[in-house]
């Protein structure tokens, strides 16, 4: 990569994964376009990239702020664009039963927008975010590609639509495309603020004030945590992969181990009290199960390992470990 500097798009630049992204595309000399509206993401994300990554890389970086709602937006933000990877949606399965329009508009109508606009630019590969949420309720563990459910939340509908006009544009025009099916990814920046907040931030930022987590449920559902690293490497590989067969498919990223709620509540107290000891970590409150979420989640990561060549770097424990010294260090100190 570093050999052939190429440009890249990032949508959903200013989130989490794509922040991720950005940081390790100007660490690997890339040309990178951002896309991004701020509805979830933040300025300050882009910020702690630019510190990161110094002002050479800084200045191989163009943000543009649109909305890929608006297909001019998605058509600038493709102009000589090589490699499109596609993070910009509305997450978070709540959110989607609350607002299912807007997360239908961005969801689908933004996507195939920018699938439109990748089209007409000639873009060589079209990377996005899938979703585990669309193995629904299949009942199987681990989750192999092939075998999906019935979906249970309007978020879950998007990102399955997403699969299908990815598919569809690759057999009628010709667009390779990729889909990486992230299993709940977790790392610094992701965002422990409002009321969508994923698990791991929100329970880290609960714990460093104090608080005691709320557990929907009885604490055994299980996932499949990924931390954020691994989604990059994933992306990396399905943009510059050679492998005719990794082409015009979906895969699971994830690391392949199962953890409970009540064991991940565990493990980050523990990291955040390495890292504060001083901080004294609640019991945790147990609620109603929430609607619309699995029950189990366990990948199978054999297709991506096969096919991409994915070798997660890091399991939940080392992902945990920097994840609770990011947190402690943007908190006060308890002590
Ligand atoms: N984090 C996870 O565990 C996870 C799991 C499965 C799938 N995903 C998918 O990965 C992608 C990135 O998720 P994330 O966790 O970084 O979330 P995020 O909310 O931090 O990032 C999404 C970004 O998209 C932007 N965006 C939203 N609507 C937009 C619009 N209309 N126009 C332009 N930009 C818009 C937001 O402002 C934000 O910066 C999403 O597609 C999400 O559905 C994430």
């Amino acid at each position: 990569m570093r050999d052939v500097p190429r440009t890249w798009l990032v949508t959903g630049v200013a989130g989490f994964i794509g922040s991720h992204l950005l940081e390790t595309l100007l660490g690997l000399g890339q040309r990178v376009v951002g896309l991004d509206n701020y509805a979830t993401g933040h300025r300050h994300n882009l910020d702690d990239v630019q510190a990161a990554v110094g002002a050479e890389a800084w200045s191989r970086f163009t943000m543009i702020e649109g909305d890929i709602r608006r297909f001019d937006d998605c058509r600038a933000a493709c102009a000589g664009v090589d490699l499109v990877l596609h993070q910009a949606a509305l997450g978070s399965v709540p959110r989607s039963l609350a607002d299912p329009i807007t997360t239908n508009e961005v969801n689908i109508s933004g996507f195939l927008n920018l699938l439109v606009a990748a089209r007409d630019a000639q873009v060589q590969r079209f990377v996005y975010a899938a979703s585990s949420s669309t193995y629904g309720d299949h009942p199987g563990l681990p989750k192999v590609e092939h075998a999906i459910g019935n979906p249970l939340s309007p978020y879950a509908v998007t990102k399955y639509v997403n699969e299908l006009y990815a598919a569809v544009f690759a057999r009628s025009y010709g667009l390779q495309s990729i889909g990486l099916r992230y299993f709940n990814v977790f790392g610094p920046r992701q965002d422990p603020e409002g009321a969508y907040a994923a698990v791991v931030p929100r329970w880290a930022a609960a714990m460093l004030r104090g608080d005691a987590v709320q557990i929907n449920g009885d604490g055994q559902t299980s996932r499949d945590f990924c931390f954020v690293a691994n989604a990059v490497q994933a992306n990396l590989l399905a943009a510059t992969t050679s492998n005719p067969q990794a082409l015009d498919q979906v895969y699971n990223v994830a690391v392949g181990d199962q953890t409970t709620l009540n064991e991940l509540h565990a493990l980050l107290g523990e990291q955040l009290a390495a890292e504060q000891p001083a901080l004294q970590i609640a019991a945790p409150e147990y609620r109603d199960f929430r609607a619309g979420d699995v029950r189990h989640s366990r990948a199978d990561i054999g297709k991506a390992r096969e096919r991409l060549g994915y070798a997660p770097t890091h399991d939940i424990r080392a992902g945990m470990g920097v994840v609770a010294a990011w947190y402690s260090a943007r908190r006060p100190r308890s002590a």
